[in-house]
């Protein structure tokens, strides 16, 4: 289909108004995949709880279940691994390994010592991913690896390996593609059953990760000594894991990013539980860098609330759209925290200068190529971006712009780039599913917290006075109006006027995506050039309304219709705006009133713009076309199922717009606002 460029779906968002509650976190993913691993080379049963249920943690449970080891599960999030005492019990077998560097790398060094023959393969990306730094050291060890297809990168055979001599064995890796290689080196190190040294070569990126390995391995009953500030470690001879019986997993900290990213832009307070000052991960760290940059955090060892700088905050409590920044701006250098960074590149756009991040150099390997990634997707909205080889620069965006955002098959690309809605602009996400490589049900918590901005929906009959209505609303709640039939009306206009026939669906569809349809003080331009007058020609109406069956041609107009979404709120009128187009609008009206009294109703306005007209006639015509627009088989003209209903047969134009702003003020108020879901394919 013509809407899911990538052929993987789309996500519609609203301008997002503001964000409040309480997030629990999935389980980190990086503590997931590593007690796990160690539980399987461990001796003894360990019980694992609250580990993350996603694609990268699923693969290590299969990867583990191919070489024998017995992963159960009790319940949701919790599972038993019984372990091998360090001896991989299943000597051949291939794994597949998605795209999970947690899984890939650290099964590699591990497998590389299990005296077996397996071959190790991911996705096409994970294929892009290098790994020739570890393999490198590991053959020191006298690992036994090759490369199936290109140096230096997976997917790879491992043989058993060929034990070199001497008494402690010795390696030196390179630290600043992935610290994971380090991790893997340590963690596969105790199955030697010798003292091993390693040494880290250049600069270490990433050095939270490692870290937290040798956190994780003390627990596990093998103790790392740290020399050198960090570049050295030594594992005893004779070190063995040994199970801690149970295991808790803590909150991802890199997820808990964006929800405090939430609380600092969208108003808060977000609380976010499950991790907190007593966490082992480096990402925490970036709710440090939040208050730096102004927002409110308040810390507990489990949890951590952030709300929004005081004057920002006080805004959108007050319901109003914050002018201006959100953030004081920083530069940061994000070695150390380059997950969370991915962030902190998109919380730039409302900060008040442009903010520099260096040392985001491994972003060039990470699920996409991120630093490509985030300059062309931050320019989207509307942000200057510029980049270089391991740094970039973004200049908060002088206007902001609704855009369709491609997400790389990137969980953190999705995740961060959503954030950009609460520049007030309609957001389409490309591929949302792809946050199931981390968090799966991201999306489910957006639209708990995120409260969106207020649309209204004005559907009904034609002549019915819906327009009219629609307009005055707008007017006195200070809102954006969209026409949308302007918008089938510019296709169906341009369709006559190139002879494009009312029944091609694939031309016309064609048409409705390469024109630009803007409303200029209430009047329509097409392609620039006004074209009010010329729309409403009864003609043009009829031909619209022809127009108006093709599913093709109704998907073409759905994101030009989302995209005219803008703080502070919008009413929109037309024939299916509650029921398709914005299902999570706050108020639906929908507007009937007799043939009769719509025929009557329409005479006078044309009569008034000089054009002849017969009653008699705009009764047919008027059946006509509601018959029509009401038997379609897509998107046919009916009230939504939430919407209110008003026939105005009888009422004036007044009466008809007081009971709408009541039906509005009542529902599209107050922070208790039911907000349904939103566009999703
Ligand atoms: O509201 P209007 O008369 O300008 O609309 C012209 C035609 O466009 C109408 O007969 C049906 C179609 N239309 C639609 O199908 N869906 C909309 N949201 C708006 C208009």
């Amino acid at each position: 289909m013509r809407n899911e460029p990538e052929g993987r779906g789309f996500l519609d968002l609203l301008p997002a108004q503001a964000a409040e509650g309480v997030i629990r976190l999935p389980g980190s993913k990086s503590i997931s995949n590593r007690v796990m691993l160690l539980a399987a080379l461990a001796e003894g049963r360990t019980v694992l709880h609250n580990v993350l249920s996603a694609d990268d943690t699923m693969r290590m449970r299969e990867a583990l279940s191919v070489l024998g080891i017995e992963v159960q599960r009790v319940a949701e999030g919790v599972w038993t691994v019984t372990g091998c005492g360090g001896r991989v019990p299943v000597r051949e077998g291939e794994l597949f390994l998605g795209n999970a560097g947690t899984a890939f790398r650290p099964l590699t060094a591990v497998l590389a010592l299990a005296e077996g023959n397996y071959r190790l393969r991911g996705v096409p990306r994970m294929h892009e991913r290098p790994i020739g730094d570890l393999v490198e050291a590991l053959r020191q060890w006298g690992a036994q690896i090759t490369y199936l297809e290109q140096e230096g990168y997976p997917p790879l055979a491992i043989a058993p390996a060929e034990r070199p001599l001497g008494e402690e064995l010795q390696t030196r890796v390179r630290g600043s593609v992935s610290s994971q290689f380090v991790s893997a080196l340590l963690i596969a190190a105790p199955l030697t059953g010798r003292r091993v040294v390693v040494e880290v070569e250049g600069a270490l990126i990433s050095q939270p990760y490692v870290a937290m390995t040798v956190a994780l391995m003390e627990h596990f009953g093998v103790n790392v000594t740290v020399e050198e500030e960090g570049r050295r470690f030594v594992i005893p001879e004779g070190s063995r894991y040994r199970s801690p019986e149970v295991w808790y997993v803590e909150g991802d900290a890199s997820a808990a990013s964006y929800f405090w990213a939430m609380g600092a832009v969208g108003g808060g307070p977000v609380r976010v539980e499950g991790v907190g000052r007593a966490s082992i991960q480096g990402d925490v760290a970036f709710a440090e860098l939040l208050a730096a940059m102004g927002a409110a955090v308040e810390w507990e060892p489990q949890a951590v609330e952030v709300r929004a700088l005081p004057a920002v905050e006080k805004a959108i409590r007050e319901g109003k759209w914050p002018d201006g920044p959100r953030l004081h701006g920083l530069d940061c250098d994000a070695t150390t925290i380059p997950d969370a960074a991915m962030t902190l590149a998109v919380l730039a756009l409302f900060a008040d200068r442009p903010m520099r991040l260096s040392g985001v150099g491994s972003w060039r390997v990470k699920e996409t190529d991120r630093i490509a990634a985030m300059t062309q997707e931050l320019s989207r909205v509307g942000a200057e971006v510029e980049s270089g080889e391991d740094w970039l620069v973004v200049h908060p965006p002088r206007r902001w712009r609704p855009a369709v955002v491609r997400t790389y098959d990137d969980h953190r690309v999705a995740m961060a780039m959503a954030l950009a809605a609460f520049g007030g602009v309609a957001l389409r996400l490309l591929d949302p599913g792809c946050v199931a490589k981390t968090f799966p049900t991201y999306w489910e918590w957006w639209e708990r917290l995120v409260r969106p901005m207020p649309v209204v929906t004005v559907d009904g009959l034609s002549a019915s006075g819906k327009g009219t209505v629609a307009k005055e609303v707008a007017a006195s709640l200070g809102w954006h109006y969209l026409d949308s039939g302007a918008l089938y009306r510019a296709v169906a206009w341009q369709a006559l006027a190139r002879g494009i026939p009312l029944d091609d669906a694939r031309a016309l569809s064609t048409l409705a995506e390469s024109l630009t349809v803007e409303f200029v003080d209430g009047r329509v331009h097409i392609n620039g050039t006004e074209a009010e007058q010329a729309i409403r020609a009864d003609a043009v109406g009829e031909a619209a309304s022809q127009i108006a069956q093709w599913p093709e041609v109704r998907a073409a107009l759905l994101w030009q219709q989302r995209a005219m979404a803008r703080s502070p709120g919008l009413v929109a009128d037309g024939r299916d705006m509650g029921s398709v187009v914005f299902p999570e609008a706050c108020a639906k009206l929908f507007l009937t009133a007799s043939v009769e009294v719509r025929a009557r109703r329409r005479y006078k306005q044309l009569i008034e713009n000089g054009m002849h007209a017969n009653i008699a006639e705009l009764q047919q015509t008027l059946t006509a076309r509601d018959l029509r627009d009401q038997r379609r088989a897509t998107a046919p003209l009916q009230p939504a199922a939430d919407a209110k209903v008003l026939d105005t047969s009888d009422w004036t134009v007044e009466e008809t717009v007081q009971q709408a702003l009541d039906w509005v003020r009542d529902r599209c108020t107050g922070r208790a606002r039911s907000n349904q879901k939103p566009n999703r394919v």
